[in-house]
């Protein structure tokens, strides 16, 4: 895995970007409201060609900055020199699954355009990915759009040790911490199910706000602290636990969906654990599978309906040799 404080180079245009896509192990939703998460970059990616043009376009669509808030919002944060640019994308992550596709596209263009720019640093290109999203979505935390810049396993507001950078934000000021990776693979389904982030975050905020909603907050924080340390220390049968209580609280949250809820019960003899993963309310699942046991998972999976993935974890954005033409 590159080293996750490599800045991006110089480089001119046409430039092209990769990000990957991520994987929540413990803490999201809860982490908007302060709460540590636990994230990795998946070996999914969404890659990014940016040259000089005429008229601004995203893959051929000159009405893009207008369709796309996602694109509207990165040629407003991270490329002020306002030129035209063709950009083409071009993504293996399921949109709208909670695998980090808008957070790859964010970071992917933000790449390209702080290599043209004359380089960026990490840490500012995690801010200005995690602007670019939320200036698109209105609400959420850096969780994602840190996944996909840093790479590997990272902590947010949890871990030991020095932070790698921090995200400042609304209220919240976000410390980020490397996890050590404990070399496992992982299983992610979509169940084909779309959902808005933004409005599965606000149902979570209003569940929070009930009489009870202090405990349920303080009990997601407990397990994503235990579970860092445990995927830290390798601990897999702490994981596997604490990745089942993850669950249930993101049941009690609200945001499981039936297809998630089937998609875990198809996992489980091949499972150790299993949980939704994202902002839920459709989406993906996150399993840990009986180690051997991958190949069995994944035809249960794809038989229950569900679009899975083999994943492990890759490092963060990067260039990528841009197409001759
Ligand atoms: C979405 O991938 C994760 C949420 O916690 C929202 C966020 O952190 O921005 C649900």
């Amino acid at each position: 895995m590159s080293e996750p404080l490599l800045p991006i180079p110089s480089r001119e245009l046409p430039v092209s970007a990769r990000a990957p896509g991520k994987c929540i192990v413990f803490g999201e939703h809860a982490i908007v409201h302060g709460a540590p998460e636990l994230v990795f970059a998946i070996d999914l990616y969404t890659q990014v060609f940016v040259r000089p043009a005429a008229v601004t376009r995203l893959n051929g669509d000159a009405e893009a900055t207008r369709r796309n808030p996602y694109f509207a919002s990165a040629l407003a944060r991270a490329w002020d020199s306002g030129a035209p640019v063709e950009v083409r994308a071009v993504s293996r992550i399921p949109r709208a699954a909670g695998l980090g596709s808008s957070a790859a596209f964010a970071a992917a263009l933000a790449a390209a355009f702080g290599a043209a720019r004359g380089g960026v640093d990490r840490p500012t290109l995690a801010r200005t990915s995690f602007e670019i999203e939320r200036g698109a979505q209105g609400v959420g935390s850096p969780g994602d759009t840190t996944a996909v810049v840093g790479g590997g396993y990272l902590a947010i507001n949890g871990g030991e040790g020095e932070p790698l950078w921090t995200v400042p934000g609304g209220y919240h000021e976000w410390r980020v911490r490397r996890v050590p990776d404990p070399g496992w693979v992982w299983v992610v389904a979509h169940s084909g199910i779309p959902r808005s982030t933004a409005d599965a975050v606000r149902a979570v905020g209003r569940r929070l706000s009930a009489p009870d909603g202090p405990a349920l907050l303080a009990e997601f924080a407990r397990v994503a602290r235990d579970g860092i340390r445990a995927v830290g220390a390798g601990d897999r049968r702490s994981v596997a636990e604490l990745i089942r209580r993850n669950h249930e609280l993101l049941r009690d949250a609200g945001v499981s969906h039936p297809r998630l809820e089937a998609l875990i019960e198809a996992a489980a003899p091949a499972s150790e654990a299993a949980k939704l993963t994202g902002a839920g309310a459709g989406g993906s699942i996150v399993v840990l599978p009986i180690p051997g046991r991958e190949a069995e998972l994944v035809r249960r999976l794809a038989r229950a309906g569900g679009l899975p993935f083999v994943v492990r974890p890759v490092g963060g954005a990067e260039l990528v040799d841009a197409p001759t033409e």
